[in-house]
């Protein structure tokens, strides 16, 4: 299937990525989002993420400014009905995501593939809330998305082959690499990286170490290249928190039990780096 034209929904630090190597990989963009602040501050962050490849050489100026005028931004999904296939990049919230779906669905065009960055949410649940199970499958960047090398590549248990070799060829053209996980909570990458986020903070919770000394354990002690609590500031802690409800709801085992801690920072909107503040003060 010749695939063109990207859509992507939501606006955050991972739907602007996606729309980012997207961009620059030469496919037209459509980001969406309901809030107009939100696109504005992804276009401003993609020419700013632009510019330091730029600066490493690694694009030129004529590319990053062709990449940008690939990407079109819009409040209203009745545009995707010019897209070939569409990431669904929201909130990590199953509810939001099937509500985006519903508005979503009857602009599509037929043949389009609708796909979703969750981190850990059931692919198989999710297609279900679509009117095309065969043409939905899960496509998990990691953050930030120009710089990391990985998309997760999650089948439901509907989706059909030529879906799947769509997205490989997709994730091949966008130079990156392709890792085929099952369909269960978390997949591969967050089933070992959140709940070892989760663990750090239980460290802190329990006075194991603070957080500069737990972070510089994980990155001088076992080469990490950010400390476990850096990493979920970056990620954002709601959406650790929502993993980690995920993975322990999903698998009915206590050892996935959400850190009390976390769960406090997040309801005090302490939520990372976006917030301003999470287990370091960004302000
Ligand atoms: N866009 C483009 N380039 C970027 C970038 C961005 N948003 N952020 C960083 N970079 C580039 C920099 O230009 C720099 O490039 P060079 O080394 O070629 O000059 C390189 O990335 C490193 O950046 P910095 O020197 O500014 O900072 P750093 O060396 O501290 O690296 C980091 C930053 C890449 C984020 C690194 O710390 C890292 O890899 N951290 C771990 C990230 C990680 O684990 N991500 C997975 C999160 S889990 C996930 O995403 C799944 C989920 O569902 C929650």
């Amino acid at each position: 299937m010749d695939i063109k034209t990207v859509g992507v929904i939501g606006a955050g630090q991972m739907g602007s990525g996606i729309a980012h190597v997207f961009a620059l990989a030469g496919f037209e963009v459509i980001l969406n989002d309901i809030d107009t602040g939100s696109l504005d501050r992804a276009i401003a962050s993609i020419g700013k993420n632009m510019d330091r490849q730029v600066k490493k050489d690694a694009v030129s100026e004529a590319d990053k400014d062709a990449a940008l005028k690939r990407i079109v931004t819009t409040q209203n999904t009745a545009d995707f009905s010019k897209a070939d296939l569409v990431i669904e990049a929201a909130t990590e919230d199953e509810a939001v995501k099937c509500k985006i779906f519903e508005s979503l669905i009857p602009h599509l065009a037929d043949h389009a593939i609708l796909t979703t960055n969750t981190s850990s949410i059931s692919i198989t649940r999710l297609a279900a809330a679509t009117d095309r199970p065969e043409r939905f499958m899960g496509f998990h960047f990691m953050n930030p998305v120009p710089v990391m090398k990985l998309v997760e590549l999650i089948r439901g248990i509907a989706t059909d082959d030529a879906t799947f070799q769509a997205c490989k060829g997709l994730v091949d053209k966008l130079g990156k690499t392709a890792s085929v996980a099952e369909d269960f909570p978390g997949f591969i990458v967050n089933r070992i990286l959140i709940p070892m986020i989760n663990e750090a903070v239980y460290a802190l919770h329990e006075g194991v170490g603070t957080a500069a000394s737990i972070d510089s354990g994980m990155t001088l002690g076992a080469a990490h290249p950010m400390g476990p609590l850096q990493l979920a500031d970056m990620i954002g802690l709601d959406t650790c928190l929502a993993i980690m409800r995920v993975l322990h709801e999903g698998m009915a085992d206590s050892k996935y039990r959400p850190c009390p801690l976390l769960v406090k920072y997040v309801e005090a909107g302490w939520l990372g780096r976006k917030s301003g503040r999470g287990f370091y003060d960004y302000s």
